[in-house]
This record gives C-alpha cells, structure tokens and sequence, in this order.
C-alpha cells in the first residue's frame, strides 16, 4: 500500500458514497500468514480511522459515526482471528507499519520506513519513529526478564552477581527509553502533534462516556467493542517491565507513599484495558510472565546486594514517567489551549470543522487515550512506580 494520507485518497464525500457500497471481503484466506492478518489488520483499521476522521460533519455532530459493512466486518474477523482490538492500535501505526529500506540490511531504526501517516508530516513519521526505537531499546529488556525467569537457581553467588549487574544495566537501558521520548521534542512539533496529528488516531470513546461514539455497521455487539484509539501504552514491553518490576498499578499492595486521593480517583483499569488492544500473542506472554512465581523485588527484598540495583532500576522508570508526562503535557495540556492552523481542502477540512466544535465545546479536563482525565493518570502511573521502591527517598 502506498502512503496513506488523506490528502491523496479520496474526496470526501466521494469516498463516503464508495466505502458503503464496497463489498464485504472475508478474511479466512488470510488467517494462516502471520503477516497477511496483521496487514489487514493494520490496512483495514487505518481505512476506519480514515474515514471516521474525515467523514463531513452534518451539522448535528452528536449524532454517532456509522463506520461501513466494508470495513467493520473483515475488520472484526481478521481482529478477533488475532485475538485483539478491531481498531487502529499501537501494532498498526508503529511495530507494523514500516519496511526495510534496504532488505539486505539488518532491521535498525535507519533501515525501517514507515509507510503509513495521516498527515502527510515529518513529524507523524518522527513519531512512530521515537516508539519504534524504544521498542527495539526494550529487547535488551525482555532478554534481561527471560535470564531471570529462566536462572537455574536464585541464591548462589554467581547468579545474584549477575543479577545485579542486569538490574543495574536494565537502569541504564529505562534512561535511554526516557532519553528517546525527550528525543521527539525537537522532531515532532507539538502544535502539528496535537492538530494534525492526533486527532485523526482518538477512538470512538475519545471524548468521554457521553459521546456518542462510533457504531460499527453490521456488527451485533457494536457497542461492547474495544474501539479506543492507539497508545504508546499499548506497547507489550512496557507492561512487561511494569509486570518484572512488580509496579502496582491497581493500588492491591500496601506500600508507601500511601497513593494521594487523586491517585486513588485514576483509572486503575487503564493498563489492563491497553492490554486489549495488543496483538493476542503478546497478551499471552504477559500472562507467562505474570504466572511466574518468580518476583525480583521479593527476591531483593531478602537479599541485600540485590536492593540498591532493584531501587536503581525502578528509580529510572520512575524518572522515565516524570519525563513522559512532561511530554505529555508539552504536547497535550499545554496545546489543548492553542487553535487549529486553517488549511483547506477535504477531507482535511471536514477534520478542521470538528477540531474548532470540539475546541469552542472544550471546557471538560483534557483526555488521553479512552477518554481518561490524562495527567491523573499518568501521575497515578508515575506515584505507583516510585511506590515500588524499597528504600523511597
Ligand atoms: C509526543 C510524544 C508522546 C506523547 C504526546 C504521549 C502521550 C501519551 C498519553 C496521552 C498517554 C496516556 C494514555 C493515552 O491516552 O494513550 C500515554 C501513555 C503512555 N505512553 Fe506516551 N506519549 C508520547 C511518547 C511516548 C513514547 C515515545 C513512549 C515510548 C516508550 C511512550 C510510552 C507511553 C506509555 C508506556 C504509556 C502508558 C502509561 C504509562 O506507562 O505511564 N509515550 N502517552
């Protein structure tokens, strides 16, 4: 598929009139090839979003967007043949959404290019690119993790010595993610994130409970889809770490700092239901790691060489959240209160007349993701890591 932007798909109301009368493909074709499903996956729900964001508005924008037979149906087969959301996710617009530039080479973040953006910017590009490079960073995580839940023996010398140096080396690889997130600062300006970016990746809960939210044409249980937008909280290797280093995002523990009352009115769901929108194989390794018996932080809880690397690690996520958040607010909070730039031409300016609706409607608190209320979230998510600490300073 070439880049998809909306620029050089179709005219609006065009492409309205055809995606109702395209046929309804099936999929099963597809479901042996791994890698036939996700395309269609990624192919299908980048069409979704494309043609939600871009559908004209009629006037009467509280009404819910009908999404086609011809996209919903084999869009709902080939998701739940992958055992995740029928929606755009994580998966689509980073982990699957590029090629080697030079198959020959090896993949690295200078041989991938990303095929798909909405916008048609460098900086939607730059975006996916910051993701995908801290995905690549996060393998040295997952290799660290399945040493640990593979170790022969947790007590003699030699494996608690190689512990802690992953522990301490797991810190430094954190701080080069946060490193990576601050990276985006120079290359994904946060007006054009927020406006020409953003917009076209919310969900059909993204703003709020009430909306009305999209309706799936030709699909019984429309409404109990997940059908929120991606998230770079959907990536698997995050939740991983969080699962290794015993985060607890759901408050079960008692630990200390006890959580503020605004930690406590977050939406302790929210990780879990990213989960949802992870490719269904990757849902199942975090549920082999989460059945492990085995806890790093116990273990350095009863081992003293153990406890400084353990805090060290945990100390780095922590730093990672705050910079995260500053980013998020950079490039949320900060632009939820600047105006759209005009720019003419359909379907860009169907997408225009919504972002001025919602932004003269805008009063309620910013939303992330799933229509969540987004710094409590995430300083939620930052207090439940510092909270993991054994020695909290
Ligand atoms: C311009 C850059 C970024 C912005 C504006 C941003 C924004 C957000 C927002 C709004 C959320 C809340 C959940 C949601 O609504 O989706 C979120 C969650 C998250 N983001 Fe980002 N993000 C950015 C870059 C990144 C990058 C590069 C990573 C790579 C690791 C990342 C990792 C996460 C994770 C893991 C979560 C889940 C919450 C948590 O674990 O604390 N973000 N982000």
């Amino acid at each position: 598929m070439p880049t998809l932007t909306p620029y050089v798909f179709l005219s609006c109301a065009r492409a309205v009139l055809i995606l109702f009368q395209w046929p309804v493909l099936n999929t099963i074709d597809l479901h042996n090839d791994l890698r036939l499903s996700q395309r269609a996956h990624m192919v299908l729900a980048w069409l979704v979003h494309l043609y939600v964001h871009s559908t004209p508005v009629s006037g009467n924008d509280d009404k819910p967007s009908r999404v086609p037979r011809s996209l919903t149906i084999p869009l709902v087969q080939i998701s739940r043949h992958l055992g995740f959301a029928p929606v755009l996710t994580f998966a689509d617009t980073v982990l699957w959404n590029w090629e080697l530039i030079d198959p020959a080479l090896p993949v690295s973040i200078d041989n991938m290019r990303f095929t798909n953006v909405f916008s048609g910017t460098e900086d939607e590009v730059n975006f996916y690119q910051a993701s995908a490079r801290a995905e690549l960073r996060g393998v040295e995580i997952l290799r660290i993790m399945d040493e640990f839940y593979s170790l022969p023996n947790l007590s003699d010398f030699t494996s608690i010595s190689k512990l802690a140096r992953d522990l301490t080396r797991l810190a430094g690889i954190i701080d080069s993610i946060s490193d990576i997130i601050q990276s985006v600062r120079p290359e994904c300006d946060p007006h054009t994130f927020y406006w020409d970016i953003r917009p076209w990746f919310e969900g059909s809960d993204a703003k709020g409970p009430d909306s009305p939210g999209w309706i799936y044409e030709g699909i019984e249980d429309s409404d109990s889809l997940d059908l929120s937008g991606p998230s770079a909280g959907q990536s698997s290797v995050m939740h991983a770490l969080d699962i290794f280093l015993d985060i607890d995002h759901k408050l079960r523990q008692r630990r200390y700092p006890a959580p503020s009352p605004e930690n406590k009115r977050a939406d302790h769901g929210f990780m879990d239901r990213m989960r949802r929108y992870m490719p269904g194989k990757h849902q199942e390794y975090l549920r082999h790691v989460s059945g492990s018996s085995r806890s790093i932080r116990e273990l350095a809880q009863s081992t003293p060489a153990l406890r400084e690397p353990y805090d060290a690690a945990v100390h780095a996520l922590k730093r990672l959240r705050d910079s995260h958040l500053r980013i998020a607010c950079l490039y949320i909070v900060t632009m939820s209160r600047s105006t759209p730039n005009s720019r003419g031409g359909c379907p860009a300016l169907a997408m225009i007349d919504r972002l001025r609706a919602a932004r003269q409607a805008g009063q309620g608190p910013v939303r992330g993701t799933g229509g969540n209320e987004l710094s409590v979230l995430l300083k939620a998510g930052r207090d439940a890591t510092r909270r993991a600490m054994l020695k909290p300073n």
